[in-house]
């Protein structure tokens, strides 16, 4: 066996920022880390490739047979290399430490950094296989003969399973190369290919094939069609489409929805597709996420999948049934909307005109969206409709969506038609439910988060992910509905927020839960990625908004995943069933409302220490049941529900995180108060869809809320849709939110000085 080690390492800065984005700021921002990794590498990578030269004995149909017994099998081999009398088979790898570098950058959360070296990685790999094919070929023309370009396990003639056949060939662990059970060489920076040579042909110039290699985009590559056929559910899409298309792109652009939170940027790993045909080969991404028992299966992750070939795949998804909440407190329902008038003692607008009129109250949640039907005569709800914001495809959390208008110089474009779209569907399938025109609908008033609310009005909310969170506008804003492209007869009136990300959802919910009436003081926390809260009474309310990050939403945990059909929602190891599913489904991940159970059980059950760290089996007693779920993988404890779907250590970190800030906003907004009894607290209203189908108790018991809350805590549900609702049929009820707007005071905690000591004390788990 022959070992090449004498490569120089050379990198092009500018083809690295490249791959990182076009855009002039993108390039600037990375530059210095690009820098420092190319030098970094140039220290620590030390490239290898072990070669042998063999004859061929015998080309049958989809075999070779080589010199030394070893029989090459794949499609098209045969014709492939027809005119060589030999090959040559070789394994290039730059070594472990640019893996252990990745895995560690991704582990402390330096995505970027983590995404850079492996650009580079691959870049650094890419080049010392064109050296070496470039030397061989020089070599061979000596003695007239030529080399194909190269195949490799796993692109379209071979399958993976002949690595082993190479690795018996060349045993490459003398370059500290090892080939583990579903055939992934190890470093993962390694490649294996096999040359044809043989005289009677040309060598091509260029070592790129565009046949076989997998770089998407390639303006070189010929533009073939291929078939796509994706099964969801019940249903069945097929397409035509062009060769190397980004799967995850384009099931944006179809409007099929699958979970992406990362927006694509290959971090959270949560864009799983099941390749029945056509399985690509695992990218480095789709190994750092998935199991060996996913890769098998034929498990990819769509934002990495670069369709080669027609594919059939299965959503494993099925998230377009998101659970919505519609309704709102008991004492703000439809029915009883005339008492919510004596409550509020609110003025009914008046309608002279004999002709039925409507209106629409419409909650744009970041994930859901929600459009009330309203007879304006009578003050009632007529009907409503909900669904997923189809924005979601292009990110789940509003960073990820501002992200994506900072990148794409259309992104604010698409954002806003996506959401404008998906109004007037909903709102023609209401108008067609209740046989009435959109002409009929004469007011429409509009709530959400800021973020949404700009993206709504196409409002460039850049400014809103960098300090000081300045958004371009919170006043109310009235404009005819025409004028953004909604599909209704009248005036289209956003109610005010109060700041970046305190917007109208919360204003709104706070005249719904009648708190800026009322003598005594009440905390109103509306729970999601942002956890934005009030507290205060008539007279002042003080709000802020804590980045709790998305763990109460599914997002960031494992198996976590959005309140849809087959979502673990509840947890309780007291029952013989532990856990229930919405809609009673097969367990497929675990919400929000599971993870809050899951956590406090744990606890309650001491599977974890109040520092949040996970019990190994040895250290812990439980019943049977229950022992038996918890296991050691990778050298760490966690919890499994089912066989597949687990609790792991750095699930239970993130919900401390969450926790921890959701109760330090709390803690400032008490100090900032100056209360200290909290039995001054007369009321905690807990907003929005997780607050309604969360468990007190086990909010309780992580600490999320103090103990002194516990007879006080009421879900008000989708308040914030309620308080659309009641500005709709009532002006005094708006005048209210914009008083109230100016009553509250914004406390940006970013800036507090206490919030970073109180997030500390609150990180552990009573
Ligand atoms: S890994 Fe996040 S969208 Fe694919």
């Amino acid at each position: 066996m022959k070992i090449k080690d004498d490569f120089a390492i050379e990198v092009d800065e500018n083809e690295i920022l490249k791959l990182l984005g076009d855009e002039k700021k993108v390039k600037e921002k990375w530059k210095d880390i690009v820098k420092e990794e190319i030098q970094w590498t140039k220290t620590y990578i030390k490239p290898f490739i072990i070669y042998e030269q063999y004859k061929i004995i015998a080309l049958e149909k989809q075999q070779i047979i080589l010199e030394n017994q070893v029989l090459l099998e794949g499609k098209g081999v045969d014709k492939y290399f027809d005119q060589c009398h030999g090959i040559i088979m070789a394994i290039a790898t730059i070594g472990k430490e640019i893996d252990e570098r990745i895995e560690e950058e991704f582990k402390t959360g330096d995505y970027i950094r983590g995404i850079i070296l492996d650009y580079i990685g691959n870049k650094i790999l890419e080049s010392i296989t064109c050296c070496f094919f470039e030397e061989q070929s020089h070599l061979l023309g000596q003695s007239q003969m030529g080399l194909t370009l190269p195949l490799s396990p796993g692109d379209l003639h071979f399958s993976l399973a002949e690595q082993k056949k190479i690795f018996k060939s060349l045993q490459p662990e003398k370059i500290g190369i090892s080939l583990n059970e579903t055939d992934m060489m190890t470093p993962l920076k390694s490649i294996s290919m096999i040359y044809g040579l043989g005289k009677g042909f040309k060598t091509p110039i260029s070592h790129q094939s565009c046949k076989n290699c997998q770089v998407a985009h390639c303006t070189y590559y010929p533009k073939e069609k291929i078939m796509l056929t994706i099964h969801r559910q019940d249903r069945t899409y097929c397409f035509q489409v062009k060769a190397k298309t980004n799967l995850l792109e384009f099931l944006r652009k179809e409007k099929i929805w699958i979970e992406s939170p990362c927006n694509g940027a290959g971090v959270c790993g949560k864009c799983k597709v099941f390749f029945v045909e056509g399985v690509p080969p695992p990218m480095n991404l789709d190994r750092l996420h998935l199991t060996k028992e996913e890769l098998q299966k034929g498990i990819r992750l769509a934002c990495v999948a670069d369709l080669q070939q027609s594919a059939t795949i299965r959503l494993l998804q099925q998230s377009e049934s998101i659970q919505v909440m519609e309704t709102g407190m008991e004492r703000h329902q439809e029915k009883s909307i005339e008492a919510d008038q004596r409550i509020f003692r609110l003025k009914m607008k008046g309608m002279n005109s004999t002709s039925p009129s409507y209106g629409l109250g419409v909650d744009i949640g970041t994930t859901t969206v929600v459009i009330y039907l309203m007879d304006l005569k009578k003050g009632q709800t007529i009907d409503q409709i909900s669904g997923a914001n189809q924005q979601r495809v292009y990110g789940a959390d509003i960073i990820t969506r501002i992200q994506y208008t900072i990148d794409n110089p259309e992104g604010l474009s698409i954002l806003q038609k996506t959401i404008v779209a998906q109004l007037n569907q909903m709102i023609e399938a209401l108008c067609y439910q209740n046989a009435i025109t959109p002409l009929d609908i004469h007011e429409v008033v509009v709530v959400g988060n800021t973020v949404m609310l700009h993206l709504f009005f196409g409002v460039s909310c850049v400014q809103l992910a960098q300090a000081p969170y300045t958004p371009v506008f919170t006043e109310e804003v009235v404009i005819k509905g025409r004028e953004i492209g909604l599909n209704v007869n009248g005036d289209v009136v956003l109610l005010p927020g109060v700041a970046g990300y305190v917007g109208s959802d919360l204003t709104s919910a706070i005249l719904a839960s009648g708190m800026a009436e009322e003598k005594g003081y009440s905390l109103l926390v509306d729970l999601g990625t942002n956890g934005e809260m009030v507290l205060g009474n008539r007279d002042q309310m003080i709000a802020c908004s804590t980045a709790a990050g998305p763990a109460f939403e599914g997002t960031n945990i494992t198996w976590g995943m959005a309140g849809v059909l087959g979502a673990i929602c509840s947890v309780d190891f007291s029952k013989d069933h532990v856990f229930q599913t919405i809609g009673h489904h097969k367990a497929i991940g675990i919400c929000g409302s599971g993870v809050l159970d899951l956590v406090a059980q744990l606890r309650k059950y001491e599977m974890i220490d109040g520092t949040g760290r996970m019990k190994k089996p040895e250290e812990i007693k439980l019943p049977k049941n229950l022992q038996e779920r918890v296991q050691i993988k990778s050298g760490a404890p966690e919890f499994l529900l089912t066989e597949t779907i687990a609790f792991t250590q750095k699930d239970v970190r993130e919900v401390q995180l969450a926790k921890g800030a959701i109760r330090a906003g709390i803690e400032v907004l008490l100090r900032e108060q100056r209360i200290e009894n909290l039995k001054q607290i007369q009321h905690v209203y807990i907003a929005g869809g997780f607050g309604n189908f969360m468990n007190v108790r086990s909010s309780l018991d992580i600490g999320l809320f103090p103990k002194e809350f516990a007879n006080r805590i009421v879900s008000i549900g989708n308040a914030a849709g309620m308080g659309a609702k009641l500005c709709l049929i009532s002006e005094e009820a708006r005048k209210k939110v914009n008083e109230s707007k100016k009553r509250i005071q914004y406390l940006e905690l970013s800036n507090h000085v206490e919030f970073q000591d109180y997030f500390l004390n609150n990180i552990n788990l009573p």
